[in-house]
């Protein structure tokens, strides 16, 4: 008999066979970036769970450095610093042994085969913990705040970063990181700009973790409308245009189409960020023993590198290199 319906389920039938079939290859190791907040604080030992990110710790750079030793395959970090002090030019950000800076040195150091990413932002650094300059009108001053970002990276890079990852949404901030890194003689340290970053409610954990939140207003006027989809190709454009060499979709689960329209529209690697936020209502429905957490992470991912994610930041990265990854 010849059935008029699609068997499906013919090739589901072991696990052989849906092995042999499978369209998008399982996470690897390799994947994996781990985002890392640490502190600059007089306690060597300083290492303090964040209360909305079960897991997740404000560690000192000793600290740090001890967790980087502890984590399996771990392939990947980037950094967010936290700041003793700040001020309305964030001259933390770019001080040559601000905490960022401290804390590379330590790694690379330590770790030389570590793969040291910085993120590359203000926010931290500013008293009213908005990414760019304000001026007193209370307006970001764009073009005021580019030097500034680019000699944040350019210090990075001479602690030894081997990526920076500018993440302020200022226009021209790549090109204008592109050229100091150029002209400081960095000319192999590599951009990956968080090109497509949406102003999100789910990086509110985030803010509570790196002490950035605005004191004042939002970052709807930097970051992108979460009902524009078109303009993320744009966006994406002018960074490879500008010189990225690789770029963030971010957030990532709730931007899977954003990813998977950016993918479709250039040729450069693609890293999506699953962020604090997503990691957060994974880990509270995990403790809730309302799903199986580690699972949920792994699929939650797997669907980012469907969507055409090559790498994935994400606060799972820990717990997957401690226990489900098979490489
Ligand atoms: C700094 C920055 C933020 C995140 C990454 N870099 C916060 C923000 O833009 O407010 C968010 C990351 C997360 O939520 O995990 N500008």
């Amino acid at each position: 008999m010849n059935t008029l319906f699609h068997r499906g389920r013919r090739l589901r039938q072991s696990p052989q066979l849906r092995d042999l079939v499978r369209e998008t290859a399982p996470l690897l190791a390799e994947d994996l970036v781990m985002p890392c907040f640490v502190v600059e604080t007089a306690t060597s030992r300083f290492r303090k769970e964040i209360p909305s990110m079960p897991g997740q710790f404000q560690l000192s750079p000793v600290e740090l450095e001890k967790l980087v030793e502890t984590v399996p395959r771990l392939a990947a970090v980037l950094l967010f610093g936290i700041p003793a002090g700040k001020d309305d030019r964030a001259s933390g950000a770019y001080a040559e042994n601000g905490i960022v800076q401290q804390a590379v040195r330590r790694l690379k150091a330590r770790r030389p085969d570590l793969l040291v990413i910085t993120d590359v932002c203000l926010c931290e650094y500013m008293s009213h913990g908005h990414c760019g300059v304000l001026s007193p009108d209370g307006r970001i001053q764009n073009d005021a705040t580019l030097p500034l970002i680019a000699q944040t990276a350019v210090s990075h890079a001479q602690a030894g970063a081997d990526m920076v990852a500018p993440s302020d949404m200022m226009d021209g901030r790549v090109a204008a990181i592109r050229g100091a890194l150029d002209a400081e003689g960095f000319t192999q340290t590599p951009i990956l700009s968080y090109a497509v970053k949406y102003a999100s409610a789910f990086y509110g954990p985030f803010r509570e973790a790196a002490h950035s939140a605005p004191s004042c207003g939002d970052r709807k006027s930097y970051q992108m409308d979460p009902g524009n989809a078109r303009e993320a190709l744009i966006e994406a454009r002018a960074d490879i245009a500008e010189g990225a060499d690789a770029l963030i979709v971010k957030p990532a689960g709730p931007y899977a189409d954003i990813l998977y329209r950016v993918r479709r529209a250039v040729d450069v690697p693609l890293c999506a960020y699953q962020v604090s936020g997503e990691y957060a209502m994974l880990r509270a429905a995990g403790l809730k023993g309302w799903i199986d957490e580690k699972s949920a992470m792994l699929e939650s991912l797997l669907g980012l590198k469907r969507a055409g994610a090559d790498m994935i930041i994400t606060y799972c990265a820990e717990a997957l290199l401690r226990q489900k990854l098979a490489r």
